[in-house]
């Protein structure tokens, strides 16, 4: 295939040449088109080189074989891939504004496969006006490659690092160019065709200082069951985790870790749009420390201290606004009293198609057991309650009760 690289001035740019040397290797023709700050960080003899074609990085240079260099590209690619791509191109191409090579490309490249990695801070990943230039972008049809989360190169931890060039490649719909080379592909070519549902699992940590967090007891393994469940069903899974010691197996997951319930809200509200259904199965903190240390806060003396919490943006119920006509939404939730008249309220407030209500009171149910017990309120009015079964397979039951 022709393949367009876009590269934009982060510091992820490094791995850029990496990704084009894998797209060559299997078979595939680059052109790499880079933004002024791209090269702040990246050279265009680097560029060319592993591409093997002249870099185009300037709309008006004298090197140009044409004087509409942005046209003429936009008709040899037969599918583009932004990485990284920074907040900037981000808002440049959501508020349609072509100020330089790259820009114009971008605007010019429709009715063709178009993706972005993003990569940046985590605190501009999560600014509003970014998410909603991703949203918007992705209504236009835009794939967007979720950022992983990990140590970022200005020293913090969190959601924005672009994913490894393996990774990238594997979301791209190439057609397959050189078999011999793609056997190594974790994914089937298809993978990006399956319909694609959401999970998120595990319980989000909230920082207090540099040592200290609040959690809760939540395993994970009911939203990794849940993963495991899916795929085997033939759907696309994307999985969004908090801290867990749980593993996946199959290739048709691709997971996203994250720390906190922000994060978790990030990464969750910019994979819904491209998602047929969500199931939320995290056990996501409602409130977080006011204010947090980067060092570690020390005793003050005898007296106590009071720690001051705000609250978590709910995660599940801006899903629940965010919905479209044919998508579905699945919640769990876990009473201690009025179980089946809260789990009700929950499921009609939170916009939701089913609430799954995991009963404390049942011996066997809960965090950190193997075992559930679980009954599924649809919004048709529908009840179903399940004996107490593997967490296997009362995801299996979900599966098939909520998303036939
Ligand atoms: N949830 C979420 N984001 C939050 C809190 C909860 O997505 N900030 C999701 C959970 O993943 C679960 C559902 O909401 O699917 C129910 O969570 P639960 O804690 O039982 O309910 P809350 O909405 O927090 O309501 P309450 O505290 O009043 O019981």
């Amino acid at each position: 295939m022709r393949i367009l690289v876009g590269i934009t001035g982060g510091i992820a740019a490094y791995k850029s040449p990496q990704l084009v040397r894998l797209l060559r290797k299997a078979g595939h023709e680059v052109q790499c088109v880079a933004t002024r700050h791209a090269l702040q960080f990246v050279t265009p003899l680097t560029l060319e080189t592993v591409s093997g074609r002249r870099l185009y990085a300037d709309l008006f240079a004298d090197g140009n074989d044409h004087t509409t260099e942005h046209i003429s590209l936009k008709d040899w690619g037969e599918i583009m891939v932004v990485a990284p791509a920074t907040a900037n191109i981000i808002g440049k191409l959501a508020g349609g504004i072509a100020d330089d090579a790259l820009s114009a490309l971008l605007l010019a490249f429709t009715g063709k496969p178009l993706y972005l990695a993003p990569a940046m801070n985590t605190q501009m990943w999560e600014n509003p006006a970014v998410q909603r230039n991703l949203a918007r972008l992705e209504a236009d049809g835009v794939h967007i490659i979720p950022p992983a989360s990990g140590s970022l190169a200005c020293g913090t931890e969190g959601i924005g690092r672009m994913p490894e060039p393996e990774e990238i490649m594997e979301h791209l719909e190439l057609k397959v160019e050189n078999p011999t080379t793609q056997t190594n592909s974790q994914f089937p070519t298809t993978h990006s065709e399956l319909p694609k549902v959401l999970v998120t699992a595990g319980p989000t940590y909230e920082k207090i200082d540099a040592v200290r967090f609040i959690g809760n007891y939540s395993s994970g393994k009911m939203g990794f069951a849940l993963a495991e469940a899916l795929a085997k069903k033939g759907f696309a899974v994307e999985l969004v985790a908090g801290p867990t010691a749980c593993r996946t197996t199959h290739p048709a997951i691709h997971r996203t870790d994250v720390e906190s319930a922000r994060e978790m809200y990030a990464a969750a509200t910019a994979l819904f749009p491209s998602c047929q259904a969500a199931i939320l199965a995290a056990a996501v903190a409602d409130y977080r420390p006011a204010q947090t240390a980067d060092h570690k806060l020390k005793k003050q003396g005898d007296s106590g201290m009071t720690l001051e919490l705000v609250q978590n943006p709910d995660i599940l119920a801006t899903l629940g606004q965010m919905k479209q006509k044919g998508q579905r939404l699945i919640g769990f939730a876990l009473e201690t009293d009025h179980e089946a008249d809260n789990a009700l309220a929950k499921l009609e407030r939170k916009r939701l198609d089913y609430i799954i209500l995991n009963s404390l009171r049942d011996e066997g149910s809960g965090f950190g057991v193997d075992t559930n017990r679980v009954t599924i309120f649809g919004s048709d009015g529908s009840r179903h309650t399940s004996p107490l079964l593997s967490k296997a397979e009362v995801a299996e039951l979900i599966v098939a009760r909520c998303l036939a």
